[in-house]
């Protein structure tokens, strides 16, 4: 690991169903293990053996009475178990933790998405996060019946699961997107938006550049 203590960066990637956000987050991860700095890839909901069974719950095509207020909860118990266990500690040692959906994604799901009230949503993520936001999120932005369209594609060539959340009809994955675009809007020196159509390579440059940033900024601090 490097030398410098302060080099500690938090960043998360979202998007809509199909976005390619994951195949994104392990190729920056390489890069930046390349690169020599401490770079810990992980998932929400999930990263703990907690989260991982939580997950299961979640994401079970069997749950169909699951409440919108059920899920919120049970993704902010994964997220508490995974803020306190993995991403504090890694951070703590100066490291850099990537991480695939984050608070962000119950807003834009739960909230959005359901309906559920965004000021509740922010008082839970606050008690699951121990307040810790994102130094930058990595926005994928798709259409959604493409992306849909892809996860479909992946899932039938054996590379995804389909599961309880990608059956939700096509106008819930759309206030999604809708709720996403707004956030980023809002705080457009958190969020990096990135249009997913874009070939592979193109869109990890648009990534490295915006990291490159991040951290030449927290060097010369
Ligand atoms: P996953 O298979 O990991 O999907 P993806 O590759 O799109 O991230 O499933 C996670 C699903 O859970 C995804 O549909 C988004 C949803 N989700 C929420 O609804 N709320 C949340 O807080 C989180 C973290 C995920």
């Amino acid at each position: 690991m490097r030398e410098e203590e302060n080099l500690s960066l938090f960043i998360t990637f979202e998007g809509p169903e199909g976005s390619g956000k994951t195949t994104q987050m392990e190729l920056l991860s390489g890069y930046l293990e390349e690169k020599g700095y401490s770079a810990l890839a992980t998932r929400e909901p999930g990263g703990t053996s907690i989260g991982d069974q939580i997950r299961a719950v979640l994401l079970d095509t069997h749950n169909t009475e699951m409440l919108p207020a059920s899920e919120a909860l049970l993704f902010s118990a994964a997220r508490a178990q995974i803020v306190n266990r993995v991403i504090r500690p890694h951070l703590a040692q100066g490291g850099i933790v990537l991480c695939d959906r984050y608070a962000d994604s119950t807003l834009a799901y739960q909230g959005y998405g359901h309906g559920l009230d965004l000021e509740m949503l922010h008082t839970i993520t606050a008690l699951a996060t121990e307040e810790l936001k994102p130094d930058l999120t990595i926005y994928l932005d798709i259409d959604v019946e493409e992306g849909l369209r892809r996860k479909l594609a992946a899932h039938k060539a054996g590379k995804t699961e389909w599961n309880r959340m990608d059956r939700q009809e096509t106008a819930f994955h759309r206030r999604v997107r809708d709720g996403y675009l707004q956030m980023a809007a809002r705080e457009p020196d958190r969020w990096l938006v990135i249009d997913a159509t874009q070939p592979l390579e193109a869109i990890q440059a648009l990534i490295r550049a915006r990291v490159e940033a991040k951290l030449d900024a927290r060097c010369s601090r």
